[in-house]
């Protein structure tokens, strides 16, 4: 099959990108991007969202978590597509956004029913900006949803749970016969093998932790460089240790208490997030991260408190449901996806569309809408070959 364009289909696309621009206008802060889970930036997307769903004859709902959801037809058997709605903070407009308006563009173009429901879904949460969740938004829908999660606090102190509009045990799905996503592929394969779209194999696993080192602060001034126990320093010696893992491994972020240009730094707080498709590799290699830690501390005489690793084994796509894609490049997904949690409960696909220069979590992120176009064409074919 020849993935190209078809003239006169582009205004699809065109539509598309117009939509991810005006939800990229959507943003609980002014100049930059980001729309956490239950903040008014999310209710305004969903309600623009809503509306483009009940325009396509949709009929739309939010279940208990607040994930937005456009249904069309009937039968006891329904096909979900989508992707997620929320962002990371200075985003880009197509991490998520994409695949939730090209899912709209394919049931757009429906013109006879199928043999089966069909819905659009905007998850809620995929980011887990706000609360540090993973899959806050489809977890539910999975039948996973950790009621410990509602008393987590955001940043502001608002609980989860105070935010949620029912039990999420209502958002579970048990009729589903499959879930497929489109995203941008956030990386430079695509690109690289001159290809619009690609259907990924699998999303690699995760493991995140939260790191903490504890020293002494003192006096910049006055502490011999040989009586310190700087917390910062024996952070930094991790975080490099980390990029040498061997591993797709990054710090993402680092606390340092007091923070002061003339305190010793006291207390260093490290984010952790290593992936790797094969989830052997990566619980040893987080081991070995581990182990690594407590030498540096040891050494330096500062305390080490590694709590816990959050662990996400690696997901592999359904083969049957990713043949109705009809795409032969295949590519695995470094990045966490919705579709992760859905397979837990139903047959799961993604497909894949070139972005430029594999950027994303960035606002430079960019599709061409040559490439959007391939992709409602395909998730077109795809509805009918299920
Ligand atoms: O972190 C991830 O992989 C996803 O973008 N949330
Ligand atoms: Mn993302
Ligand atoms: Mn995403």
């Amino acid at each position: 099959m020849v993935l190209q364009h078809v003239p006169g289909q582009l205004s699809d696309a065109a539509k598309v990108l117009e939509r991810c621009a005006a939800l990229g206008e959507i943003s609980e802060e002014d100049g930059l991007l980001v729309r956490r889970y239950g903040t008014d930036a999310m209710r305004r997307a969903n309600e623009l969202v809503a509306g483009w769903m009940r325009a396509a004859g949709m009929t739309v709902r939010e279940d208990a978590v607040g994930n937005l959801i456009g249904r069309l037809g009937d039968g006891d058997r329904t096909l979900m597509l989508g992707s997620h709605l929320d962002t990371v903070r200075d985003a880009g407009r197509y991490d998520g956004p994409l695949g939730v308006m090209v899912a709209l563009a394919a049931v757009e173009r429906l013109a006879a029913p199928l043999p089966f429901a069909v819905e659009v879904v905007g998850f809620a949460d995929e980011e887990g900006l706000r609360f540090g969740t993973a899959y806050l938004g489809s977890a539910p829908v999975a039948g996973r949803f950790d009621p410990a999660w509602a008393d987590l606090r955001d940043a502001d102190g608002v609980r989860l749970g105070d935010l949620l509009r029912g039990d999420p045990a209502t958002a579970a799905r048990d009729d589903l016969l499959g879930y497929a996503e489109v995203h941008i592929e956030q990386g430079p394969v695509l690109e690289r093998l001159g290809e619009p779209v690609g259907v990924v194999t699998a999303i690699a696993g995760q493991s995140h932790a939260t790191v903490r080192f504890d020293g002494e602060a003192g006096h910049a001034g006055t502490v011999p460089m040989d009586a310190r126990r700087d917390a910062l320093a024996a952070a930094a010696e991790l975080v490099l240790a980390v990029e040498a893992a061997g591993v797709t491994a990054t710090v993402g972020r680092i606390d340092v208490e007091p923070g002061a240009r003339n305190v010793i730094p006291g207390r260093a707080t490290v984010s952790l997030d290593v992936r790797d498709p094969d989830d052997a590799t990566r619980r040893d290699a987080v081991r070995a991260l581990h182990a690594r830690a407590q030498e540096i501390a040891d050494r330096r005489g500062v305390g080490l408190a590694w709590p816990g690793t959050a662990d996400f084994p690696a997901v592999a796509m359904d083969e049957r449901l990713s043949a109705a894609w009809g795409v032969a490049t295949r590519l695995p997904s470094g990045a966490g996806h919705d579709a992760a949690t859905m397979a837990a409960v139903t047959p799961a696909a993604m497909l894949f569309v070139r972005c430029r220069g594999g950027i994303s979590h960035n606002p430079a992120e960019s599709v061409e809408e040559a490439d959007v176009a391939v992709a409602i064409d395909v998730l077109e074919r795809f509805l009918h070959a299920v």
